[in-house]
């Protein structure tokens, strides 16, 4: 149990991990524990974590995620924090993330202010990978902005699909900016709760489905537009299916991929009659280039 609190001095440990997926886990294991926060920093190819927890607790929380430490994960620096301003230290990295004139994506302990006619969706850290902060996230965010431009007035709204919803970020960008419905599937139970939870309090009761469980629930079924961020190696086992989802002339968007990922992605979708429609990338400060293609299936 906690001990920390705002009288009490507060520690912030530094966990290094080799990847995203990684960082993930580690993060909804340190959430489930009862961390006081996290923030998370994308190094390389890696993620730095600090976890914000109650000095009494430093070794229950290290004894719970010992067992990850292998494979390339590592404790990092430990450092106090002040009694005065942990319950806001963990919140500095977080900010409202600005994705166009017509999409944000902002922690509702943030006062932002929306411009006239955006729309906020609002997502608040927590067990599910999704709050825009990471590159792959905001590049898919990039791209449903400019779907939901280019939609021709009058066509029907979209139907989305969003492959790995997470936090349900993607989707409910999607729907912010006029898509009709939404179907969001995480194999992680916590992610999909969680989705449920941010649609909730974006007060989105309708027209959002989301379920624990894999691509193959979805076989059958078209949508105007999918979305997926997924790491590459979770990606290629269900690209095939994945594709399979895209109705014509509706697209794929894809992220969570570096540069050197592009080749095979593009070449393997191809096969499946998708064409590459353009890339968006963004360098992040290690200098490790995120990519997000997107492309469409022929009318
Ligand atoms: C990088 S996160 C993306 C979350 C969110 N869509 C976003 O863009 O920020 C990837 C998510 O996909 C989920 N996932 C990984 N492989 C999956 C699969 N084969 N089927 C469904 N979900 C999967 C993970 O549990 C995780 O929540």
């Amino acid at each position: 149990m906690l001990t920390g609190g705002p009288e009490d001095a507060v520690l912030c440990l530094t966990v290094c991990t080799p990847t995203l997926d990684s960082a993930e886990r580690i993060l909804a294991e340190a959430w489930e524990w009862g961390a006081l926060g996290v923030e998370e920093r994308q190094v390389g190819d890696g993620v730095e974590l600090d976890l914000y927890v109650g000095v009494e607790d430093e070794g229950a929380l290290r004894a719970r995620l010992e067992h990850f430490v292998t494979d390339g994960v590592a404790w990092g620096p430990r450092r106090e924090v002040r009694p005065s301003n942990w319950s806001e230290a963990w919140k500095v990295g977080l900010r409202a993330i600005e994705i166009s004139p017509r999409l944000a994506v902002a922690p509702s302990f943030v006062d932002y202010k929306a411009t006239s006619g955006q729309q906020v969706v609002w997502i608040d850290p927590g067990q599910a990978f999704g709050t825009g902060g990471h590159a792959s996230t905001r590049l898919v965010l990039d791209w449903i902005d400019r779907l939901a431009q280019d939609r021709a007035s009058g066509s029907k709204p979209a139907e989305v699909l969003d492959v790995g919803t997470g936090s349900g970020v993607l989707a409910l960008a999607a729907l912010a900016l006029g898509a009709a419905q939404a179907i969001g599937f995480d194999l992680d139970p916590i992610a999909v709760a969680e989705a449920k939870a941010v649609a909730a309090k974006n007060g989105v009761t309708d027209g959002f489905e989301v379920f624990v469980g894999g691509i193959e629930v979805v076989a059958g079924q078209r949508f105007d537009w999918v979305f997926a961020n997924l790491l590459k190696t979770e990606m290629l086992p269900i690209l095939d299916r994945i594709a399979e989802t895209v109705r014509p002339a509706g697209w794929l968007v894809l992220a969570g991929l570096l540069e050197a990922d592009q080749r095979i992605v593009s070449d393997h979708l191809s096969t499946c009659g998708l064409e590459l429609a353009g890339v968006q990338r963004e360098r992040d400060d290690s200098g490790a280039v995120w990519i997000s293609p997107a492309f469409q299936r022929p009318a």
